[in-house]
């Protein structure tokens, strides 16, 4: 297995450029489940997921292409790739392919919707929580399926198709928004989302699945109002960009201070975030270029964070924000209301001298003097990247083993800071 080795110390200057977001090119790809015609989507990163995902739609008898690159389009330009989903030769999503990611389980929603049936193993994923299935499966009843419990698989079924109806969200879910949205836009009737997710990804799918000749109305609030069409067409849209990358670098500047332009992603797809790290005392402008992070010699004021929906702070960034926050001069909060176990890095980052004491859901974070050097694991996505912010800080040598966690979502990750000066380099196995 691949390990990322770190020497800290370094600042970051330069330009790092934001690939596509994961979380919006899982769903897109997703929705080309929906219509016989060619979906192609722009600016697709290239990460492990969307491999997964490739391989998934592959087995249903998706064709893709992946076109190659144009003058003028560097290798950090993301990809274009058209997925043709004429003819399904199988509405079965196996465990092998499906328990690696657990956004691969929305393939469920588009199967049911356009063939009436779909059999999908439950989903795996990152091990940050129980995070079930339920309110997916609440959602797709709502519309009319019947869904059993098979051995494993969700067996949703709906022989004369799906019908309008009310979905109402107990708390606000990302995916469940997704597979309602997915299963209404073909549904016979009307269809009414409450307690919506607002993620911009949400938005992205919606406006997506619009080109594509769905009607909605209210994508990217919370309340989602869908009449359903008899059939979808072909569209081309381009995947927006990654915030939680975005974030991760503009907080990797802040750790080791520098001055780099985050370019090719949007502010406002992390106002909150980027408040925050202003309050820390990081110089956040907004430039012709795109982002501006700086921070100069300074200390990093503590700060207490909760995470929320959004536009709340993002769980996503929880992690990295908690390495930031290693470094500050007194104590800050951090709390976690999404997932009831992202907090497995806090014991890595006791490795390299953090002083972190968990109570519930929250984490105190006492600010140390300084960071060491030191063999770390990456536990999940999120979590690996906020050791690769600490190393960045650390003094002496850090290893980080299990990167391809890394790799399910941080599209070039040492060649992105690698530019901007620091000392990182992945070490094959
Ligand atoms: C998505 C993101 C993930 C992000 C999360 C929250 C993708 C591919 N993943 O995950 O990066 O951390 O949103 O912003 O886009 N829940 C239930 N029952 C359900 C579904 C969810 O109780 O049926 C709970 C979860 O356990 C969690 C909360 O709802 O506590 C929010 O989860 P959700 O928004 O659904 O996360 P994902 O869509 O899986």
């Amino acid at each position: 297995m691949d390990r990322i080795r770190i020497r800290g110390g370094a600042p970051l200057n330069g330009t790092i450029p934001i690939s596509g977001a994961k979380n919006a090119a899982l769903p897109l790809m997703t929705a080309s489940l929906l219509t016989d015609e060619t979906l192609e989507l722009t600016n697709v990163p290239r990460l492990a997921d969307v491999s997964s995902l490739l391989r998934i739609l592959s087995n249903f008898g998706v064709d893709h292409m992946i076109a190659g690159r144009r003058p003028g389009q560097t290798s950090e330009t993301g990809q274009t790739v058209r997925l043709t989903a004429r003819t399904i030769i199988d509405t079965c999503a196996p465990y092998e392919l499906v328990s690696t990611m657990r956004a691969s389980f929305w393939v469920i929603a588009p199967l049911l919707a356009r063939f009436g049936q779909a059999r999908v193993s439950l989903p795996g994923g990152c091990a940050i929580g129980t995070r079930p299935v339920d309110l997916l499966i609440m959602a797709m009843e709502r519309l009319g399926a019947t869904i059993e419990i098979d051995g494993g698989y969700v067996v949703a079924k709906a022989p004369r198709g799906l019908q309008g109806g009310e979905i109402v969200f107990p708390k606000v879910t990302v995916g469940g928004t997704h597979v309602a949205l997915m299963a209404a836009v073909l549904a016979n009737g009307t269809t009414v989302i409450e307690n919506a997710a607002r993620e911009p990804e949400v938005a992205d799918l919606a406006n997506c699945l619009v080109k594509m000749g769905a009607r909605i109305e209210g994508g990217g609030t919370c309340r989602i109002v869908v009449e359903g069409v008899s059939r979808l067409h072909g569209a081309s849209h381009e995947v927006l960009p990654d915030r939680i990358e975005t974030g991760t670098y503009a907080i990797a500047v802040a750790m080791t201070g520098g001055d780099v332009t985050l370019t090719n992603t949007r502010p406002d797809l992390l106002q909150f975030a980027l408040d925050t790290l202003g309050q820390v005392g990081v110089d956040i402008s907004v430039t012709n270029e795109g982002i501006r992070v700086r921070r100069n010699g300074a200390g990093l004021e503590p700060v207490d964070v909760t995470t929320d929906p959004f536009p709340g702070f993002p769980t996503d960034l929880q992690a990295q924000f908690m390495a930031l926050m290693t470094r500050a001069k007194g104590t800050s909060r951090i709390t976690e209301t999404i997932f009831e176990n992202r907090f497995m890095h806090v014991q890595e980052l006791a490795r390299l001298g953090a002083s972190i004491r968990l109570d519930g859901d929250s984490a105190f974070v006492d600010g140390v003097k300084r960071l060491r050097g030191a063999p770390v694991m990456a536990t999940d996505l999120r979590a690996s990247v906020s050791l690769v912010i600490a190393g960045l800080a650390a003094e002496g040598e850090t290893m980080i083993n299990r990167v391809y966690h890394l790799d399910r979502g941080f599209e070039a990750l040492e060649a992105k800071l690698g530019r901007c000066g620091a000392e990182i380099e992945r070490i094959k196995s």
